[in-house]
């Protein structure tokens, strides 16, 4: 199936607008996986806040009761540090409510019991064992939470687990939630039609996480812009020395064969002409701006250079829609921020449509401070990705399906 119809087909799911949920009980699968130091200090709350729409939907629409069910990161048992306790004050000052949490599945069926109109949060579902294998009977003891089950999860649409897949099996009424329609129409915008020329930049650390990506893109887009630790495995490609680089050397035939059928297929590939490099990301002693081609013996690349900045903006503000996954250096270092943040500057200035996918990269404009100047933020790494490569989210796929109108 192309990327088009299968980005078409997501879209007719059946939303939480198209039914009623008056006086229903409501079960919706948020994505609170948000990001926390060490003290458990949130560093970014939007998952939370892109999941508000809904849930006052829900409130507004006088739903009998609203169980919300999240994961937390990837806890083997019940560790507490991976509680969603961390969340719920954050929580509730944004939703500006009490929230009644639940330590287990029987203590917010009792809640949702006693109380009516109640927003009910329950522990991380991870806590499960059967949350990740998608296991029948916490499906069905999930499901007898609701008569409405509502996905709003789009950061965690890519997986077929009980609380994003199984449960819709034993629910009577599925839908999506308004946060997961945004996504996927955002997505048909840079996918179904886009306005050309459409641009891809790929940054980020291995190849090996966005190979399926790259190949499958070259269908879709007419450039590619490849920067960060990944393109150091194309440059090896092209027989460059990177010297202590990191590269994937099992992959060097893979970005060969990419480079070959980009060719084939008219699509442009850009790679960093300039180098910032290191002897150490993490204690830099030397800093060397150098062409691609001379890196200093011993020394690792660390950010894309100045005159790569210069070319990847002349490539940018040539295209009219521009979708970016992954940062171009380590962006976390101020040294090495500058190719990263300073592409981020570029995309905030032009009139380009910008989608945005991937937490690192949210990240990176975030710090770079144009978050606000982009056309859309995806809640989704792994989500997007896969969105990208073509696949059907199984989230999307248990969904109902809008009701056709027939014209007679
Ligand atoms: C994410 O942060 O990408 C989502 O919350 C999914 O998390 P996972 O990769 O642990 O399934």
């Amino acid at each position: 199936m192309s990327k088009v119809a299968s980005i078409s087909l997501m879209q007719e799911s059946s939303s939480i607008r198209d039914i009623d949920i008056k006086y229903k009980n409501v079960l919706i699968r948020v994505d609170f996986n948000v990001p926390m130091d060490k003290d458990f200090n949130i560093s970014d709350d939007t998952r939370i806040r892109e999941a508000l729409p809904t849930i006052n939907y829900c409130i507004d629409n006088q739903a009998k009761s609203i169980v919300l069910v999240s994961h937390l990161g990837r806890p083997k048992g019940r560790n507490p540090n991976f509680s969603l306790k961390h969340v719920i004050k954050r929580f509730e000052r944004l939703l500006n409510r009490e929230v009644f949490f639940a330590e287990n599945i029987e203590s917010a069926k009792r809640q949702q019991d006693m109380n009516t109109h109640q927003v009910i949060l329950l522990e991380n579902i991870r806590f499960y064992e059967g949350e990740t294998k998608n296991d029948k009977e916490l499906s069905k003891k999930l499901a007898s939470l609701c008569d409405v089950y509502v996905n709003d999860a789009f950061g965690t649409s890519h997986r077929a687990h009980a609380s994003t897949y199984g449960i819709a099996e034993f629910v009577p009424q599925k839908v999506a939630g308004i946060l997961l329609k945004k996504e996927i129409d955002n997505f048909a915008k840079v996918i179904n039609n886009p306005l050309r020329p459409l641009l891809l930049i790929v940054g980020g650390s291995k190849v090996s996480s966005k190979l399926g990506l790259l190949q499958k893109v070259l269908d879709v887009v007419d450039k590619i812009i490849i920067g960060g630790a990944m393109s150091n495995t194309f440059l090896m490609a092209l027989g460059y020395n990177m010297q202590k680089s990191l590269i994937e050397a099992d992959l060097i035939n893979d970005a060969i064969r990419i480079m070959k059928v980009a060719r084939k297929k008219n699509v442009k590939i850009y790679l960093p002409v300039d180098i910032v490099s290191t002897d150490s990301i993490e204690l830099p002693k030397q800093i060397h701006i150098t062409p691609s081609q001379d890196i200093p013996e011993n020394l690792i690349a660390a950010d894309i250079g100045p005159a790569s900045v210069k070319l990847f903006t002349q490539v940018i503000t040539s295209c009219q829609t521009v979708i970016w996954n992954g940062p171009l250096g380590v962006y976390e270092i101020n040294q090495f921020s500058r190719g990263t943040f300073n592409l981020a500057h570029t995309l905030a200035n032009t009139y380009a449509f910008s989608f945005i996918g991937g937490g690192d990269t949210t990240d990176a404009i975030d710090k770079a401070g144009q978050r606000e100047n982009m056309s859309f933020v995806s809640t989704g790494g792994g989500a997007s990705l896969e969105l990208l490569e073509g696949n059907i989210l199984p989230a999307f796929e248990v969904l109902d399906k809008k009701p056709k109108i027939l014209l007679v």
